[in-house]
């Protein structure tokens, strides 16, 4: 059974809104769709820029670099349908935004 930890308050990210979080030494992006919440790796496969600082439009981030864009629904770039950021489960609990930590772990490389 995976642990959860907190990595944020729900009210840190309101909707359509996204922001950076480090957790287990991972940088997440963490996205709030109206009101649904979704965490993708917050490191751009590009060339490494911070997806959690990116504009949200709908469900779709821009990388504030480069300009890729990913849904972060299903982690897949809207270009390249063969890219696909690592999503991550998330579930909230009592208003807390909850990872599970073995999923931070099998991306660890
Ligand atoms: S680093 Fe994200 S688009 Fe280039």
């Amino acid at each position: 059974m995976s642990e959860y930890i907190c990595i944020a308050k729900t009210t840190d990210c309101p909707p359509g809104q996204g922001i950076e979080v480090v957790a287990a030494g991972r940088m997440i992006a963490l996205f709030n769709v109206d009101g649904q919440f979704f965490a993708l790796d917050g490191v751009c496969p590009h060339q490494g820029g911070p997806l959690g600082q990116g504009e949200l439009c709908g469900s779709i981030v821009t990388c504030p670099w480069h300009g890729w864009q990913f849904d972060v629904e299903d982690g897949k770039n809207q270009i390249t349908s063969t890219i696909c950021q690592p999503r991550f489960e998330l579930k909230i609990e009592e208003g807390k935004v909850m990872i599970a930590q073995s999923h931070l772990t099998d991306f660890a490389e």
